[in-house]
């Protein structure tokens, strides 16, 4: 795990070196396209949910993000003007390739954005982008979800003709993560981790693009570590969530330097004052955070680079609670069944 976590920023590279034709081919299918749906699971779901707010956000485009495994339920309306994207590290989730296989039934255009070359959602679909992350062997999934974010973030940019401008944000975010990896800040993680090991519960919040962001941390986080963590929208939390929150629950903030943050550390003080633990991630630190994992800042670019603390927090959680990181219970790499 600590080794796929480490060979991200060079993943990222080349992507931006090797990947730009397959990602301008998928910007075309994009912009030729009357509805666009994303598709993938658990991580793979996140990007997939990240890619509806990158879009928004950089071309003004409304796309869909169906969970793969509920694909079959909403998928009658799709049409030969609609475009499917698959996200899949393996590009073997059965969800996914039956997803897939809907969508090809309606007469859908598909594209995929994936992993492994050859895998069976690579020879089924027209239109793919390859993440030359390298093999990712580790259950959690790391550098693919990373360079999977990157992907939609260049098409985002390519399909609006400024491929350039997207690269260099992806090639600032690596150099970002790079220098996270090696300044003080994964000490500084592995302290917060040695608290969290010990608590019962974590929440995790972020607002727009930051929220799929708070729903990987938790994942990241829960799958290795075994500590229940759960990601929410900032601004859903007053609506039930925080009712759970007691004196020194730990509560993880994705407080970026953006149109999201001061609403974001409202959603803090509110948590903080029921006795909350605030643990602040972003590249300012603020008087509500008890923690502050410090991390540079990167624009648009940066929900990139904020998925590496919640990767980092569970090695070392898992670690500091006596888990294998690298066999996490109960989980398959792959999951070909349904
Ligand atoms: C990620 O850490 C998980 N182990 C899991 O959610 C994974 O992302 C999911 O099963 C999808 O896999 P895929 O990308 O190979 O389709």
């Amino acid at each position: 795990l600590s080794k796929e976590i480490a060979e991200q920023p060079a993943a990222l590279r080349r992507l931006v070196r090797d990947g730009q034709e397959e990602i301008e081919n998928l910007a075309h299918a994009i912009n030729t396209s009357e509805d666009v749906i994303v598709t993938g699971c658990g991580t793979a779901g996140n990007a997939a949910l990240a890619g509806t707010y990158l879009f928004t956000e950089l071309c003004s485009r409304t796309v869909t993000m169906i969970p793969a495994s509920e694909f079959r339920y909403r998928s009658r309306t799709l049409n030969p003007n609609s475009l499917v994207i698959a996200l899949s590290q393996s590009g073997e989730t059965l969800d996914v390739l039956d997803a897939i296989s809907d969508a090809r039934q309606r007469g859908a255009k598909l594209a995929a954005i994936v992993n492994t070359p050859m895998s069976t959602l690579d020879r089924a679909v027209n239109t793919r982008v390859l993440l030359r992350a390298g093999v990712e062997q580790c259950v959690l999934a790391t550098k693919s979800y990373t360079t999977m974010l990157a992907t939609l973030l260049l098409a985002a940019h390519a399909s609006t003709g400024r491929w350039s401008t997207g690269a260099d944000l992806v090639l600032h975010a690596a150099d970002a993560i790079e220098l996270m990896l090696d300044d003080g800040s994964r000490d500084q993680i592995r302290e917060v981790a040695t608290r969290l090991a010990k608590a019962e519960h974590l929440f995790v919040i972020g607002r727009g693009s930051h929220y799929p962001s708070a729903l990987e941390t938790a994942l990241k986080i829960k799958e290795v570590s075994y500590l229940h963590a759960e990601g929410f929208a900032a601004g859903e939390l007053k609506h039930g969530v925080i009712a759970l929150v007691e004196a020194g629950t730990p509560c993880l903030v994705l407080a970026p330097d953006d149109a999201t943050r001061t609403d974001t550390l409202s959603g803090a003080s509110e948590l903080r004052s029921r006795g909350g633990r605030i643990i602040g991630v972003g590249s300012t630190g603020d008087a509500v955070f008890d923690d502050f994992i410090k991390i540079p800042h990167a624009g648009v670019a940066s929900t990139i680079v904020e998925s590496v603390p919640g990767q980092l927090l569970g090695y070392f959680t898992a670690l500091a609670r006596g888990n294998d990181p690298d066999r996490p219970r109960n989980l398959a790499k792959s999951v070909t069944v349904k």
